[in-house]
């Protein structure tokens, strides 16, 4: 028995060891692999970005099955968040005029008018242009709603950066601020609405949008106090304390994940929610699951149901060990390219739990709830919940089986990985070949922010820490302007005049709930409404005299409300 028991931990270790080895060995070569991958893939002068704007980031080079030669704001927000990071670490500090070319060219993005709107009426909504800054004009699922939040927390870090080093007063507010202004702005008034999700597929609430949607603000009040605007601060942070409490509402207590999308008929068990945790990562936030730390006992049982519902629907992985890394992908019911790993999502499950380990390791402490005690007994079945110091054995034990855990999913990624380092996004789940774009530029991010994580690296604070998920959840109906309407209208007597319009403040296009307006001033009729900010609103005028109704003639009239303030608009019954 003895023998027996010393022999399977020798083995065990030796297994340990081996993968760790080959896992260092696949980090040695895929890291300068997927930083020129994702180099090669920005305009100018990348190799692969022939035809982009500097600074574009282009999402592949592939133009045909799929055709991915555009840039997302997503993704090149992902992107340049880890060139950001490389570059104010001080990891490479080559990097600045790349950084300089992608603020430029993202502020041309945000005033490109496009069919989500102009930069004042919803265009920074829109989820991908064409590499040569002009809007892409086909249909798509937009508006995707986290884009501008992931492309302020990145320039706001690097402008944090510049601030520290001495060239606030100039740049940063002249230039940067306006940038993320914009930005943030469309997030306080917009993140109330329905979104399509990061897959650009459902329609909906998504969590990585809410995620870093909230995030966004509550850097951005920060940020804003620190260039001395502290009354867009504060409307900031009223807008930051509603979405942390929506994000609450995706988590599914019985079940134990985060529901990641409220539509679409799936479970909604998605890398949506493991994305989420690592990029709303903050290390002085402990184990925080307010908002879903990666060490919180939410975010580790969601990671556990989320790898587990992949461990039966590729073939790759049929006879892996039910506690060993497996291949993972989008959510287990993708049928895109018929449904397949993608190497961003195996690497978001392995930078999770290096994050975990990082703050396991800062605390002195990891922490077993009921919540979190299936994760851990993946490794441990006689592990029981309480609070584990350093010391302990169960500590030690505990976090050798996950950095294990861990060095498997790269191991995975490693062991799918063509010997030239290409990443491309998906890899088949039948044979383990490379599928869909190749050259992904995320798929070499989330390489980079994985093996950095391995590494031990963390990264300022966004404000994560102490925060208080408020007791009743509000949303935001968005800022209001206030629109006086005034028609000249000539009626008989006993005839009115109604305005209705395209939204619920003019009832909907309603001839019947209509809004009467006053004849004070007659024959100027005239009415006060509160309406939407910022916003572009259809409607008409209507006569009515003794329940008939007249409507004007065609074509509807049209208002553009403006982002604040009162305005009149004088019209003519047509
Ligand atoms: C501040 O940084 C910007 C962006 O790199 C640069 O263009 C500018 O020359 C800098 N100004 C100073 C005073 O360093
Ligand atoms: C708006 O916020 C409320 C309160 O959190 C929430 O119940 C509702 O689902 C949200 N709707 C959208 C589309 O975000
Ligand atoms: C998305 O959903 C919202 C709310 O259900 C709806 O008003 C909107 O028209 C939908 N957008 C698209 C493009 O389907
Ligand atoms: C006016 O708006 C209504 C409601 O959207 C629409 O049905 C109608 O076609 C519009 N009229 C014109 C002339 O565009
Ligand atoms: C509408 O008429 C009012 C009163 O005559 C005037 O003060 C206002 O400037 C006019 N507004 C526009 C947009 O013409």
């Amino acid at each position: 028995m003895r023998f027996s028991l010393l022999t399977s931990l020798a083995a065990l270790a030796v297994g340990a060891y081996a993968q760790s080895s080959s896992v260092d060995a696949y980090v040695a070569s895929e890291s300068p692999a997927a930083k020129a991958g994702l180099l090669a893939n920005i305009g100018p002068s990348g190799s692969k970005a022939s035809g982009a704007k500097a600074g574009v980031v282009i999402a592949s080079p592939s133009t045909s099955n799929p055709n991915y030669l555009y840039t997302w704001v997503r993704d090149s927000s992902l992107v340049f968040k880890t060139i950001i990071d490389q570059f104010t670490t001080g990891e490479d500090t080559s990097l600045q005029g790349l950084i300089d070319q992608f603020t430029t060219a993202e502020s041309i993005l945000q005033q490109t008018s496009n069919p989500s709107g102009s930069v004042s009426t919803g265009g920074l909504g829109e989820p991908k242009f064409n590499i040569d800054e002009t809007a892409f004009t086909g249909s798509w699922g937009r508006p995707q709603r986290d884009g501008p939040a992931l492309r302020s927390t990145a320039i706001i870090t690097y402008a944090n950066w510049l601030l520290a080093n001495g060239n606030g007063t100039s740049y940063v507010q002249n230039t940067l601020w306006p940038i993320i202004k914009l930005d943030l702005d469309y997030v306080q008034n917009n993140w109330n609405s329905s979104t399509f999700d990061l897959w650009e597929e459902i329609n909906s609430s998504s969590f990585f949008t809410t995620a870093v949607q909230h995030r966004a603000l509550r850097q951005g009040a920060a940020f804003a106090n620190a260039v001395g605007q502290s009354s867009v601060a504060d409307g900031y942070t009223t807008q930051a304390d509603n979405l942390l409490c929506f994000l609450q509402s995706y988590w599914n207590p019985s079940a134990g994940y985060v529901t990641s999308n409220t539509g679409g008929g799936r479970s909604g068990k998605d890398s949506n929610s493991v994305l989420a945790s690592i990029h709303t990562f903050d290390v002085d936030a402990g184990c925080d699951a307010a908002t879903f730390q990666p060490c919180s006992d939410k975010a580790l049982s969601n990671l556990k149901v989320y790898v587990d519902s992949f461990r039966s629907v590729y073939s790759i992985n049929i006879g892996i060990a039910s506690n060993a890394a497996v291949a993972v992908g989008r959510y287990p019911e993708d049928v895109y390219f018929n449904g397949n790993p993608w190497y961003l999502s195996v690497f978001a499950v392995a930078e999770q739990l290096y994050d975990a380990l990082i703050t396991w390791d800062k605390q002195g402490s990891l922490q077993v709830t009921s919540t979190s005690l299936a994760f851990f007994q993946q490794f441990d079945s006689s592990v029981t919940t309480g609070t584990y110091g350093s010391s302990s054995s169960t500590y030690s034990t505990l976090t050798a089986s996950i950095k294990n855990f861990a060095e498997g999913f790269l191991a995975i990624n490693a062991k799918y990985t063509p010997a030239n380092g290409g990443l491309s996004e998906q890899f088949d789940k039948s044979t383990g070949s490379p599928l869909s774009a190749a050259d992904l530029t995320w798929s070499y991010a989330s390489a980079l922010t994985a093996f950095a994580a391995r590494s031990g690296k963390t990264y300022a604070s966004w404000g994560a820490s102490g925060l208080t998920v408020p007791s009743q959840c509000n949303g935001n109906a968005g800022p209001t302007v206030s629109v006086t309407f005034n028609v000249d209208a000539t009626t008989v007597f006993g005839e009115n005049i109604y305005i209705t319009g395209s939204v619920p403040a003019l009832q909907d296009w309603s001839p019947d709930t209509a809004l009467l307006l006053s004849s004070a001033n007659y024959p100027t009729w005239s009415i006060t409404v509160t309406l939407p900010a910022s916003t572009v609103i259809e409607y008409k005028y209507i006569r009515k005299n003794n329940g008939q109704v007249t409507w004007e003639s065609d074509p509807n009239n049209s208002i553009t409300t403006p982002a604040s303030g009162a305005v009149t608009q004088n019209d003519s019954w047509r």
